[in-house]
C-alpha cells in the first residue's frame, strides 16, 4: 500500500500496514551452536540460525554471541550481538561507548555470591527456537519470557518479545505525550524528530526503557495471586513488586504493547538489555541511573520563575516584561531569548539593530544586579554563507571549517541541511576538535553578552529538508520550516548492503520516513558512526557538549542547560522541556504523566511551555496552568511568535492565582532544592506517581491527574475548563495515612479510594501535606537570592502516632559538587521536634521564625526551646504561640530572637507539651 507525500511514494509504516510481513512467521529463530561457557557472573552462549535465512526486513545474521552477566546483585544484563564484529561493522551494531557509556559491573570479587541466590534468575531453552526467560526468585513470577517467539536478527531488523500477564501496568518508554500508565494495545515509536507534540506519536527524545510494576492479592500468610485484571476490591490485601528494562539501543526503534505480549523492534544494532530487579519504583529508578548516570545538579536559582517568549524582539522588550513582572509583583528569576536576538538566525550572533552587545551588557547588568537571569537559545544547525556573496561572512562557519567539526556527507562532502537561518551544516559531536569549537563559540557568546544557561533547541537534529539539501547547494534559503525535497541527491546509499534511507521496516514516524526533515541517515561521523545508527543520540551529543563548554566558561559553576533532544543519560547534562504543545486543556493534563514518566527516565528538570507554545491561550487556562507549573521543577512560560502573549501580568486573575501559586513555591523553595539534591546524588525523584509512593494500592495505578511533588505534598490540579471543583483520591487512608489542607492545616477526611470533591476556585490549587512529614520553608523573596536572605520556617504535619520527618540540604546553590554543604535532618514524636545539624556550609545564616504544626489534638499551654540539647539554654515561647483546637493546628512564632545565629547553626529541640 502506497501513500502519495510530495511527489514521493510514501510508504505505509509496517505497523499500520496489514499486509506487511510478521516476522514471525517467516523467520526461523536461532538454536543453540555450542556449549555453553559458564562463569561465576554468567554465561556465553553461541547461537545460529534454526533454519533458513529468512531476510525478512534485511540480512539475516548467521551467528549471534549471547553474554548474560549477573552486572550487579540487582542488574542483570542480557546482550545478543553478531558473533563476529570486526572494525567494518562494529559501529553498525553497538552504540559509541563514549556517548553511551558500556554499565560496568560491580566487579567479580563482590560477584562471588552464587547465581541461585540472585532475586533474578535467567533460565533459557533451546526447544523449537532459542529463547531465554527471567525469573523473581521471591514470587516465582517470570518477568521476562520469550518463549513462543522466535528471536529475529538481520542488519536492519532486530526483534524479540516477551509473554506479559494480562492488564499488565508499565510506565515509561518516551518520548510521547500519553497517558502515564501504557495500556496493552500501542505502539510506541522512538525516532528522534521535531514533530510539535502529536499525540501518541515519536516526539524530541528516545528513552528505551520501562518500569513494570505487578500487583498480588495476598491471601493467608504466604499465598499471593498476580492481579491480572484492572478489578481489585478495597478490601483485599495487595503487595507489588516492581522491575525495569532498559534497551540500551540507538537506533529508530518500535516497541509494540499488546494485550499479552510486548515486541520490540529496532532496525539496527543489538539486543543489550539490562533488567533491574526493583523491588519498587524508588529502586528501580535508582538501578537505572547507575547505568545512565545520575541527574545534573542545577543551580538554586534555575527554580525559579522564567519567562519566555518567541517574538521578545529587542533588549527593550525583554526590560519591558523584567519591569512589568516587578510592576504587577509577579517573581520573575528569568528572562529568555528566542531566536529574535540573532542576527538573521545565525548562532553566536547578535541582531545589531535590536540586540546590539553595549545594550545587552547595559541590560544584564542591570538584570544580574536584580539578582536576576538571562538564557538565550541556540540551535543545532550553523549557517552556511553565500559562497557567490563575498560579504557574506559568518566566523562561526569559518571557525568550524577550519576546525572541521562538521557532519559530512560519505563523499566526504559537507552534509548540508536548513533551518532557521536557510542551509546549514551541523557540528559532528563525535569530530576530535568538536568540543573546542563549541566552547568557543559559547564563550565569545558569553563574552559580549554574560549569560547564565544555556537553551538547547531543533537538537534532533531538526532540518526543513528531506534528505541533504543537496550537496554544495548552499545559496540563501528563505524561511526554513518549509520542507524541501531535494530531488538530485546521491543515490539510495547502502552501506553493507544496508538501505540507509529506505530501510525495509518503516517505521510509524510522525515526520514521515527516516530521512525526512533531519540530518540524512547516510551522513558520516569522524568517528566513522552513520548517521544512521546514533541518530537518536545527536541531541544527546550536543548536550554534552554544551555542558562541556559551560563548565569552562562559568569554572566551578554548576552549567544550567534546557534541551529539547534528550536520550537516556541526557539528565546528566540537561533539564528538558516538553516542546511545541498546544494551548488546549488537554495539554494541560498531558504535562503531568509527561513530568511523571521524565522522573523515571532520570530528568528531574522538566516542565512543559505553561499556557501553551501553539495557539492563543486562554485567560482560565493560563491561570491554571501557572498553579500547576508551579509544582513541577522547571516552570517556565513560553509560546510561538504568532500567538498572544501570555505574560502572566496580562489577566488580572492569571496575575493573582500566579502570585498565590508562586507564593507557594517560593515558600517551598529549601523543600525542592532538597529534592532536587537528592535526585542528584541518589537517584531519587522529585515528581512521583500516586502508585509509586502507595505501591500497595492496585486503584493508583493508573492515576495520572493528581501527582506528589516529592514524598510529602499530593497536588490536585484543575484540568478541565469551567471547574471550580477538582476530584481527587487520598492515597494510603486505609494504612492510616493523613491528608492536611497545605493552606489552613484541616485534616482531610476521607475514606479509602474515595473521589473527594475539592473546592477549586480560580485562584486555588489544592495542595495537601502527607502526615509524617516535616517541611523546611523560607518567606519568600521576589527572587530566589532574595528568599534565601529570609527567615526558615518549619511546617510539621503529624502522622497518626503523632510522629513526623524530614530533611533540608543547603549549600550556595551554584558551585560544583563536592562543595561545602549542611544537611538537616528533622525528627518528630511525642510532642518534640529533634533538628540535627550537619555539615561545613556556613551562609544562609538565617534565624527560623516559626514552626506550625498540623494535626495537635491537645495542647497544654507550653512550647520551649532547648538549643543544643543544653537544659540550660530551655527557652519558653508560649507567648508566641497560638492554637486552634478546631483545625488542630499549632502555631508558633517569633522564634528569630533565638535562633540570631543561624536556625542550623546547631542542633537544637522544640516541645510543644
Ligand atoms: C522550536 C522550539 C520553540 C521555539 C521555536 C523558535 O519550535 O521548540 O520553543 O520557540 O523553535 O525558536
Amino acid at each position: 500500500m502506497l501513500m502519495q507525500d510530495g511527489g514521493r511514494e510514501a510508504r505505509v509504516p509496517n505497523v499500520l500496514d496489514p499486509a506487511s510481513v510478521d516476522a514471525q512467521t517467516v523467520c526461523p529463530g536461532y538454536r543453540l551452536a555450542d556449549a555453553v561457557t559458564e562463569s561465576d557472573t554468567g554465561m556465553i552462549v553461541y547461537l545460529t540460525l534454526a533454519g533458513e535465512a529468512c531476510n525478512v526486513y534485511g540480512t539475516d545474521i548467521g551467528t549471534l554471541k549471547l553474554v548474560v552477566e549477573y552486572q550487579t546483585a540487582h542488574r542483570l544484563r542480557v546482550n545478543i550481538s553478531p558473533a563476529f564484529l570486526d572494525a567494518s561493522n562494529t559501529t553498525q551494531y553497538l552504540p559509541p561507548e563514549d556517548l553511551l557509556p558500556l554499565p560496568a559491573g560491580d566487579g567479580d570479587a563482590e560477584m562471588a555470591r552464587s547465581k541461585s541466590d540472585m532475586e533474578f534468575q535467567f533460565a533459557f531453552g533451546s526447544g523449537d527456537t532459542f529463547a531465554f526467560k527471567v525469573k523473581r526468585k521471591s514470587t516465582g513470577d517470570i518477568l521476562f519470557d520469550m518463549t513462543g517467539a522466535k528471536l529475529v536478527f538481520e542488519n536492519q531488523f532486530v526483534e524479540f518479545a516477551s509473554k506479559m500477564p494480562r492488564n499488565y501496568n508499565l510506565y515509561g518508554l518516551g518520548e510521547h505525550i500519553h497517558s502515564l500508565h501504557l495500556g496493552n494495545d500501542y505502539a510506541i515509536t522512538m525516532f528522534n524528530g521535531d514533530i510539535g507534540d502529536p499525540i501518541d506519536a515519536n516526539l524530541y527524545g528516545t528513552h528505551p526503557f520501562y518500569l513494570d510494576t505487578r500487583y498480588y492479592k495476598k491471601a493467608g500468610e504466604r499465598e499471593m495471586t498476580l492481579l491480572e485484571s484492572d478489578e481489585h476490591d478495597t478490601s483485599a490485601e495487595y503487595v507489588s513488586y516492581s522491575h525495569g528494562v532498559y534497551m540500551r539501543n540507538a537506533h529508530a526503534q518500535e516497541i509494540l504493547l499488546k494485550e499479552t505480549n510486548i515486541t520490540w523492534r529496532t532496525i539496527g544494532g543489538s539486543v543489550d538489555l539490562y533488567f533491574f530487579d526493583g523491588p519498587n519504583q524508588a529502586d528501580v529508578t535508582k538501578q537505572y541511573q547507575e547505568v545512565i548516570g545520575l541527574p545534573a545538579m542545577h543551580q538554586y536559582w534555575t527554580l525559579g520563575y522564567h519567562q519566555s517568549k518567541w517574538g521578545y524582539g529587542s533588549w527593550a522588550k525583554l526590560q519591558e516584561v523584567v519591569n512589568k513582572m516587578k510592576e504587577n509583583n509577579i517573581p520573575l528569576e528569568t528572562i529568555w531569548s528566542d531566536i529574535d536576538y540573532m542576527q538573521d538566525y545565525r548562532d553566536f550572533t547578535l541582531d545589531k539593530d535590536n540586540f546590539d552587545a553595549e545594550g545587552g551588557q547595559a541590560f544584564l547588568n542591570g538584570l544580574h544586579r536584580g539578582g536576576q537571569h538571562y538564557i538565550p537559545i541556540i540551535d543545532a544547525g550553523i549557517y552556511h554563507p553565500d559562497p557567490k556573496n563575498a560579504s557574506d561572512i559568518y566566523g562561526t562557519f569559518d571557525r568550524g571549517k577550519e576546525l572541521d567539526v562538521f557532519i559530512k556527507n560519505p563523499d566526504g562532502s559537507d552534509f548540508v541541511g536548513k533551518v532557521w537561518p536557510g542551509y546549514t551544516l551541523f557540528t559532528d559531536f563525535m569530530a576530535t576538535n568538536a568540543q573546542e569549537f563549541w566552547t568557543n563559540e559559547l564563550d565569545l557568546l558569553h563574552q559580549e553578552i554574560p549569560y547564565d544557561g544555556i537553551w538547547i533547541d531543533m537538537n534532533e537534529a531538526a532540518s526543513a529538508c528531506n534528505n541533504s539539501c543537496g550537496t554544495g547547494i548552499v545559496t540563501p534559503a528563505a524561511g526554513a520550516r518549509h520542507v524541501e525535497r531535494h530531488e538530485g541527491h546521491e543515490e539510495i546509499s547502502k552501506s553493507n548492503d544496508r538501505n540507509l534511507e529506505l530501510p525495509p521496516y518503516v517505521i510509524n514516524s510522525a515526520a514521515g520516513e527516516i530521512t525526512d526533515s533531519t540530518i540524512s541517515p547516510n551522513a558520516t561521523h569522524a568517528s566513522g558512526h552513520l548517521e544512521y545508527d546514533i541518530h537518536n543520540l545527536y541531541g544527546h551529543s550536543i548536550l554534552r557538549a554544551t555542558y562541556n563548554a559551560l563548565m569552562d566558561i562559568f569554572p566551578g559553576k554548576r552549567p544550567f542547560i534546557i534541551g529539547r533532544s534528550t536520550f537516556a543519560g541526557s539528565g546528566a547534562y540537561a533539564g528538558h522541556w516538553g516542546g511545541d504543545n498546544w494551548a488546549e486543556w488537554y495539554y494541560l493534563y498531558a504535562s503531568i504523566p509527561q513530568a511523571l514518566t521524565f522522573s523515571l527516565f532520570g530528568i528531574p528538570m522538566f516542565g512543559v511551555d505553561i499556557c501553551g507554545f501553539g495557539y492563543n491561550t486562554t485567560e482560565e487556562l493560563c491561570a491554571r496552568w501557572m498553579e500547576l507549573g508551579a509544582f513541577m521543577p522547571f516552570f517556565r512560560n513560553h509560546n510561538t511568535k504568532k500567538a498572544f502573549g501570555q505574560e502572566p501580568y496580562l489577566w488580572p486573575s492569571v496575575a493573582s492565582a500566579s502570585r498565590a501559586a508562586l507564593h507557594t513555591r517560593y515558600t517551598l523553595l529549601p523543600y525542592l532544592y532538597t529534592l532536587m539534591h537528592s535526585a542528584s546524588s541518589t537517584g531519587s525523584i522529585v515528581l512521583r506517581a500516586l502508585c509509586w509512593e502507595f505501591p500497595t494500592d492496585p486503584s493508583l495505578a493508573s492515576a495520572d491527574r493528581q501527582f506528589l511533588l516529592g514524598p510529602s505534598l499530593l497536588v490536585t490540579p484543575v484540568l478541565t475548563e469551567g471547574a471550580i471543583t477538582v476530584n481527587g483520591v487520598f492515597p494510603g487512608i486505609s494504612d492510616g495515612v493523613l491528608w492536611y489542607d497545605w493552606y489552613t492545616g484541616a485534616r482531610m477526611d476521607a475514606q479509602p479510594g474515595e473521589n473527594k470533591t475539592l473546592d477549586a476556585p480560580l485562584e486555588h490549587i489544592p495542595i495537601h501535606v502527607r502526615g509524617g512529614s516535616v517541611l523546611p520553608l523560607q518567606e519568600p523573596g521576589y527572587t530566589t537570592a532574595e528568599s534565601r536572605k529570609n527567615p526558615f520556617s518549619l511546617l510539621i504535619a503529624l502522622d497518626k502516632t503523632g510522629h513526623a520527618e524530614g530533611s533540608l540540604y543547603l549549600d550556595d546553590g551554584e558551585s560544583i559538587l563536592p562543595t561545602p554543604s549542611l544537611e538537616v535532618g528533622f525528627n518528630v514524636g511525642n510532642m518534640a521536634l529533634y533538628v540535627r545539624a550537619e555539615g561545613d556550609f556556613a551562609g544562609d545564616a538565617n534565624p527560623i521564625s516559626n514552626i506550625t504544626i498540623y494535626g495537635v489534638e491537645e495542647w497544654q499551654g507550653r512550647a520551649v526551646i532547648i538549643a543544643g540539647d543544653k537544659e540550660g539554654d530551655m527557652v519558653s515561647v508560649a507567648e508566641k504561640t497560638s492554637f486552634e483546637r478546631e483545625m488542630g493546628v499549632l502555631r508558633v512564632g517569633g522564634l528569630e530572637g533565638y535562633s540570631q545565629d543561624g536556625a542550623w547553626s546547631e542542633s537544637w529541640v522544640f516541645m510543644w507539651k
